[in-house]
């Protein structure tokens, strides 16, 4: 591998082989998200905990400090709403504009067994192949749309090792209560956890984060369950707490209660 890409992959997958990566990319199809009408305020008291931000460059540009000391994902597909078909993705931002923007990553989704399948696919390698000129890693978004179903292992694993074997170097994956050991052995490079919809409690997503660790996940690219949760800073807190500091789901809801009423 080239300097340039370890360089890279370093400043997102730390020292302790972990990850926890924020993503507020969600008005590229959703508009203003709830909680991320204005995501410059929402990512001011939580970008310290992450470990890098995922975003696009429109919000890069209008709302992020350039002095951040984050390694940025930016995204470069999308093209389409959540009013219209999710899975027909386009590029929407150059690999030139990538490096204009000093970004240490790019991600885009891939929408396996919809219509936009082949055309999604095949997006992926070209990005792929134009981003290794730069040493430049990216990042496979799974995507399941509004079909949430999906999300159990053997369409996960169909799809993350299809983007691998493609050549993303991460790929983003939701989290499945069977099986999920299946979909991280599956898939030849490192597997993050996205959240999904806002759980009812925060300790569910503990549960699953630490499951998900201890079946190979390298961490998470994780949202609406921070931002969305009552108590954000609290939520990120005690998520980097299973993921660098070895915390179980109690310990780590603890943590998350304590935060929240101001006693750490
Ligand atoms: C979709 O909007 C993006 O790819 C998100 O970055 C990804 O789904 C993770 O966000 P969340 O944890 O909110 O699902």
């Amino acid at each position: 591998m080239e300097w340039g890409m370890k360089n890279r992959l370093s400043q997102l997958i730390q020292k302790d082989g972990k990850a926890l990566f924020l993503p507020i990319d969600h008005g590229y199809f959703q508009g203003p998200t709830h909680c991320l009408e204005k995501p410059g305020e929402t990512i001011k008291p939580l970008w310290q905990y992450a470990d890098a931000i995922m975003l696009t460059r429109g919000v890069l540009r209008n709302c992020i400090d350039p002095a951040i000391p984050k390694p940025v994902i930016l995204r470069v597909s999308g093209a389409v709403s959540v009013i219209g078909d999710l899975a027909n993705e386009s590029i929407v931002t150059s690999v030139k504009e990538a490096v204009r923007l000093n970004t240490a990553a790019v991600s885009m989704s891939v929408f396996v067994g919809t219509s936009g399948e082949n055309k999604s696919l095949t997006n992926l390698g070209k990005l792929v192949d134009e981003c290794e000129d730069y040493g430049i890693p990216v990042m496979a978004v799974t995507s399941v749309g509004k079909e949430l179903e999906k999300r159990e292992a053997r369409y996960l694993a169909l799809v993350a090792r299809i983007s691998a074997e493609i050549g993303a170097r991460v790929v983003k994956t939701y989290y499945c209560k069977d099986n999920f050991d299946k979909v991280v052995n599956g898939c030849p490079v490192p597997v993050v956890i996205a959240g999904g919809p806002k759980t009812e409690t925060q300790k569910e997503v503990f549960d699953f984060v630490y499951d998900g660790i201890q079946k190979g996940a390298i961490g998470v690219n994780l949202g609406r369950n921070v931002w969305q949760t009552e108590a954000p800073v609290a939520a990120i807190r005690a998520l980097r707490a299973i993921i660098h500091e070895g915390c179980n789901p109690k310990e780590a809801n603890d943590l998350y209660e304590q935060v929240k009423a101001g006693k750490a």
